[in-house]
């Protein structure tokens, strides 16, 4: 039973008189018609049975969303279409869509008949009161708080509150089921490059593949580099490729305000990986005036003079620098990999090389 904040029962308000000064008559509140649950015990155990019903509907949506998941895949034949053609993406959508709109459908379908026909809906006026109330007050709400809880009806419905426990329960899952299908971990991939797999190898032109000389560079000269072994029939390519690539520019070794850096070049070439170190655009803009590298995806620029260190933007380390050496021919070699990590910076990028 409900009762007002001060003790006092609350009222159904049918007609009150107008205000002092006039205003309007309060019109009250029609008067209340009460639903067939409420004067009807097996109409109440119907809908009942048909919240709990539909809360079960949801874990079978769910159950639906999960099985889909992982059989009726776009990357494998299943029992609707051939593997990896668009039919069976089609399917895969839409089984898996299917399955996840009943589980969030019928658990607002059961919520909502839940509260038309089985909660409360009568209607009453609450006097204003201050805003702490006394402790008497305080008393009475807590008992009205208990006394509302009662007339919810959850402790004599336990049926009906398990299987919305179990809707609830079950709905995370389906959220949870496709991050078990995220790719692999990539280990320590990003730690080695094509160059540290086969030392020794020429610096040679990106897309001519042609080796180059340590007097094919000029001055203030900029090439874009692959190793010289990376061909098309190399495993994994397009990977290798995206790891190995590299720059190498020209400078005046009078220039130079890193010693390091100068050192593991050849008569000021110095060649660096091409990959940016804030989110891995390819840093392919040298400024022969200032002798800084560009990046052009958030303008991150790297001083070639110091040891490719960040002077601007929002990468966080310099680009790591590949170690060259030029061989009785002539030619630019790497006798091994880079000094670091290329790509962007990740929490562990100094551990487990
Ligand atoms: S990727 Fe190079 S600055 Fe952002």
């Amino acid at each position: 039973m409900n009762t007002n904040t001060d003790g006092s029962s609350p009222t159904r308000v049918s007609t009150l008189a107008p205000k002092e000064g006039g205003g309007f008559p309060n019109p009250g509140l029609p008067p209340h018609t009460p639903r067939q649950t409420d004067i009807s015990k097996p109409a109440e155990k119907r809908a009942e049975r048909l919240v709990a019903f539909m809360f079960l509907l949801s874990v079978v949506g769910t159950v639906i969303f999960i099985a889909a998941y992982f059989l009726v895949t776009p990357l494998d034949t299943n029992i609707f279409a051939e593997e990896g053609t668009p039919r069976a993406l089609w399917w895969s959508n839409l089984v898996t869509g299917l399955g996840l709109a009943i589980a969030v459908f019928f658990i607002g379908a059961a919520a909502v008949h839940w509260a038309k026909t089985l909660m409360p809906d009568e209607e009453w006026v609450e006097e204003r009161h201050d805003v702490r109330g006394s402790d008497e007050t305080r008393k009475a709400a807590a008992e009205m708080i208990t006394s509302g809880l009662a007339e919810t009806g959850i402790g004599r419905r336990p049926v009906m509150v398990t299987a919305m426990v179990a809707a609830l329960a079950a709905l995370p899952i389906a959220v949870l089921a496709p991050l078990s299908t995220l790719g692999p971990l990539p280990g320590n991939k990003l730690h080695h490059t094509f160059w540290g797999q086969n030392p020794g190898q020429r610096l040679a032109r990106d897309h001519d593949g042609t080796p180059i000389k340590l007097s094919d560079v000029a001055m203030n000269s900029i090439f874009h580099v692959m190793p010289e072994g990376l061909t098309d029939e190399t495993p994994h390519r397009l990977e290798e490729r995206a790891k190995a690539a590299a720059v190498i520019v020209r400078i005046d070794p009078k220039l130079a305000k890193n010693d390091e850096s100068m050192s593991m070049g050849v008569e000021g070439v110095l060649a660096f990986s091409k990959i940016c170190t804030h989110v891995g655009c390819p840093v392919a803009l040298f400024e022969q005036q200032t002798h800084h590298m560009l990046c052009p995806c958030h303008q991150s620029t790297f001083d070639v003079t110091d040891g490719a260190k960040v002077i601007f933007g929002p990468a966080h380390r310099p680009l790591p620098q590949l170690p060259i050496e030029v061989d009785a021919e002539g030619y630019l070699v790497a006798p091994g990999d880079f000094t670091e990590p290329i790509g962007p910076s990740f929490w562990n990028i100094h551990k487990d090389k």
